[in-house]
């Protein structure tokens, strides 16, 4: 059942030969079910303009009770951004955070995730305090736990960090937040749709991440999801016709933002984006997570394996645990030359985490994980 299931997965993906995609925690290769969708739309607007209007309004909807169904929210309480550091800024300049205030974050954090923080922080005097990852650029959750002060406003952190994997017990990090009363953000961007989320089950206040990375969507799309009784409470950072209603409704200078997430988007939406987007994340849905999930770590194990045998240092933490997508290695040869080696044979990867970053997928195979085995 499994094994058909992750075949009409891999079933979804072109299959080109001489491309092998070994960048995914970047960006990787949409579905076909969000390429259709795209032509869908491409087509209707193309032929029908206004007409669309209902159906493609029900869509957007439908995109995003398809990302609730994978983060576990619900759809109101999801807002749509152009990116995951807008989604972030909302949330960063709108917690309320005050002078001597603290945020927590780690400093490998990626800078769409630290930018915003340490602009909120700037500009309201509360602290920032960036704690140093392990040497082997581990996260441990107790160091952590151990940072945390009375004066700690907010947790913020990557459930995945995007240059080395590393990640922290995140069960217990919401844990004791919660139980000392300090708001827990985290940067979903490099899990959402590759490993099961429990992070919104477990307390979380909100999360944000993005459409091109492991959700197999276009770039364009980043997203808040966000507790209603915060969102209620927290004052937009853009305002426009669908903070208040819609396009609909007249100008009323008295009127009230709405009450949930969908108040921190001001007004028209990248629609085909957007619907690309739920119509991948439902087809992760269906295939589910724990397959992909089993896929793309089995790979990332056999290159694993592949790179210790053949003697190239393995550098991140969670390599060697083997739950992590993401394979950073320092090539016997040296970065320059394997760099090269890698994009003449056109296998893309990334420079990070102080050496060469694989990240596997399930639509890889264990031939292209060889083929790059045999050059190295
Ligand atoms: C942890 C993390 N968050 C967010 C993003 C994407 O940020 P944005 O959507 O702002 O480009 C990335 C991309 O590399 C990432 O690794």
């Amino acid at each position: 059942m499994n094994h058909h299931k992750l075949l009409q997965f891999q079933d979804q993906f072109a299959r080109r030969p001489d491309l092998i995609h070994l960048n995914n925690a970047g960006l990787t290769p949409i579905s076909r079910a969000a390429r259709d969708k795209i032509n869908y739309w491409a087509e209707r607007f193309y032929q029908e303009g206004f007409w669309t209007d209902a159906d493609y309004m029900a869509d957007v909807l439908s995109a995003r009770l398809a990302l609730a169904n994978l983060i576990g929210c619900q759809a109101q309480e999801i807002a749509w951004y152009q990116s995951t550091a807008g989604a972030i800024n909302q949330f960063a300049f709108g917690i309320g955070l005050q002078p001597d205030d603290e945020v927590l974050i780690w400093d490998q954090e990626y800078s769409s995730h630290l930018y915003p923080w340490k602009e909120a922080c700037d500009q309201t005097k509360a602290q920032l305090v960036v704690l140093k990852s392990e040497a082997d650029l581990g996260t441990p959750t107790e160091k952590y736990l151990q940072a945390l002060t009375k004066k700690t406003k907010v947790a913020a952190f990557s459930w995945v960090q995007f240059s080395s994997g590393a990640r922290m017990d995140v069960e217990a990090v919401i844990k004791e937040c919660k139980r000392r009363g300090i708001f827990v953000f985290v940067d979903i961007a490099q899990g959402l749709g590759i490993h099961p989320c429990q992070i919104w089950h477990w307390g979380a206040d909100a999360v944000a991440g993005a459409s091109h990375k492991w959700l197999v969507s276009p770039v364009g799309v980043g997203y808040l999801a966000i507790r209603t009784e915060l969102a209620q409470k927290m004052k937009p950072r853009i305002f426009g016709a669908y903070t208040f209603g819609t396009c609909d409704d007249p100008s009323d200078f008295a009127c009230e933002p709405k009450r949930d997430a969908t108040k921190f988007e001001p007004g028209s939406k990248q629609v085909i984006e957007i619907t690309a987007l739920g119509a991948s994340c439902q087809l992760i849905h269906d295939i589910s997570v724990e397959v992909i999930e089993a896929e793309a770590l089995r790979l990332a194990h056999r290159l694993r394996r592949g790179l210790e045998s053949k003697g190239h240092e393995l550098l991140n933490p969670f390599g060697k645990a083997s739950i992590s997508l993401m394979v950073n290695f320092l090539p016997t040869q040296g970065i320059a030359e394997v760099s090269v080696t890698l994009t003449t044979n056109n296998i893309n990867f990334a420079r990070r985490g102080g050496g060469i970053r694989l990240s596997t997928h399930a639509f890889n195979t264990d031939q292209e994980i060889d083929k790059v085995l045999s050059l190295l």
